[in-house]
Order: C-alpha cells, then structure tokens, then sequence
C-alpha cells in the first residue's frame, strides 16, 4: 500500500531514521533515501552520467570502489551493474537494512554499519579505494554531529592517485542565492503555478546546515590532509543543480 507522504517529512533525517525508513512500508525507493519521487525518478541516469564524468576512473578496469551511503534507489543499482561490468572491486557502505534492498554482484561488497564506524573492517577487506563516491550523504554526518570524523575517515582510505566524490551537497547559502536572483524567481513561478515571490531567507540563520562555511571548511580540511580539494557545479539539466553542489577530491 502506498503511504501519503507529508511535506516536511525527510527533511530532519538521520543515520537512524534512513535505517528505519528502509523496512517501512509503503514507501517508494526514492522515499526510502529521502527524496520525493519527482526528484530523482527518471532522473538518475543524468545524475549517474555526471557522477562518471567527474569519476573518469568508473570507466576503466579492475579499480578498488566505495560507495559510502550507498542508499537503495536505482543510483546504486547503476554502480553495481557498471562496476561488475568493468571488473571492479566495489564496497557499498550503509545501513544492513538499506544494504539488504541492493542485489549481490561479482566482486561486489557489503559493509553494514554506520561511517565512520565501520571504516577499520572497510580499510582491513580492501586497503584504500582508488574511487569514492558519497552521494547525498554528507548533510546527514552533520545532522549527527560526525562530519569531521566521517570525512577524515573516508580520506583515510582514499588511494595516492585516488578521486573521492562528496557529490549532492545541499548548500543552504548556494540556495538563498539562488532563489534571491531573478533565475530563481523565475523557477518557483514555473514551479508553483503561482505568482508569488519565493522566501529566499537571506539574513536567517543557517545553524545545523551545510553553508558555505562549511563547503569551504572541508576543502581546507581535505587539502591539510594532503589532497586537492574543488567545489565542481552539477551538470546542467540535473533536479537540483540550481542549488546543489559538488566537492570533488584527488589524492595527487
Ligand atoms: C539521501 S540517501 C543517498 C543515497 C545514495 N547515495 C543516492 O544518492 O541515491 C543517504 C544515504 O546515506 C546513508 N547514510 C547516512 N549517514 C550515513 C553514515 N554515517 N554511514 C553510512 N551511511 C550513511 C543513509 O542510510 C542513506 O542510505
């Protein structure tokens, strides 16, 4: 049966709450990892394409991969099926009840437990990862007070040479931006059918979200650890481009 969803309801998620999420019934996959269906159905191919584009290693052989967060929506499924055709090595990271919604595959790993928690046993199977990729996921480690360790953690298993992707990063200091231009006066116009003026919240706190502050703070954090650090655009055309972003990391 499907269960109407209520405005509001993925906005204060957590580890906990995604895990719980997962065996509850009646929700969609893309609901299931926080998403109304409009956001990500039928557009995850995009979103997939993008992630390879700034991940060019994806494409070739025989590469140690982590997904971190990996959640249970066709995104993942993608990764599966294109590490196992590529000859990958691939660890998904995530709840055991997010986990068990994802297929088995050739070569294909599963870590159960929350991150960084579980990065000893990941370090331990695999050694370091010469592709990261934790998609969506990052606003989630701040809500749970663990943003520094998780990714101190996750550079920890980043290979020399190695790209790590914090893709999908929900800038609430990006988002003000936007809705304060006239481009995105615009889109909520087309969005709510109305004529209304969207409430771009320039001036109110941005406590407990990712901002530009902190976008800016992990690049640092990222570049002291010894990598670089880049805050890349999401490819045009992507559900929330207009106010998401990407930080991109390589281990020189
Ligand atoms: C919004 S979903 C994104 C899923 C997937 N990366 C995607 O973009 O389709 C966030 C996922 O991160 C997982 N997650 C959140 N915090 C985590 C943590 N500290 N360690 C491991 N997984 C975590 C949640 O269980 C959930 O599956």
């Amino acid at each position: 049966m499907k269960v109407e969803v209520v405005a509001g309801q993925f906005d204060d998620l957590d580890y906990e709450g995604f895990r719980k999420q997962a065996v509850e019934n009646g929700l969609s996959r893309f609901e299931r990892i926080g998403f109304p269906d409009s956001y990500r159905d039928g557009h995850e191919a995009a979103i997939f394409a993008d992630i390879r584009a700034k991940l060019p290693a994806l494409d070739g052989n025989g590469a140690v991969v982590l997904d971190i967060g990996a959640g249970c929506s066709d995104l993942p499924n993608m990764l599966i099926t294109h590490c196992v055709s590529h000859g990958h090595r691939l660890a998904l990271a995530d709840s055991m009840e997010m986990l068990a919604l994802l297929p088995d595959g050739e070569g294909v790993e599963k870590f159960a437990g929350r991150f960084p928690e579980s990065a000893d046993k990941i370090g331990a199977a695999l050694g370091r990862a010469d592709v990261i990729l934790c998609y969506s996921v990052i606003q989630y480690t701040l809500a749970d007070g663990i943003l520094e360790r998780f990714v101190d953690a996750a550079l920890k298993l980043l290979a020399d040479g190695g790209s790590m992707l914090i893709g999908d990063v929900p800038n609430v200091s990006m988002r003000k931006r936007f809705f304060a231009s006239p481009a995105g006066r615009h889109f909520h116009r087309v969005f709510s059918g109305g004529n209304d003026i969207p409430v771009a919240g320039i001036g109110e706190s941005e406590e407990g979200k990712v901002n530009d502050r902190v976008v800016l703070e992990l690049l640092a954090r990222a570049r002291a650890a010894g990598a670089h650090a880049f805050v890349v655009p999401q490819a045009d055309g992507l559900p929330m481009a207009n106010r998401r972003e990407d930080i991109l990391i390589k281990r020189p």
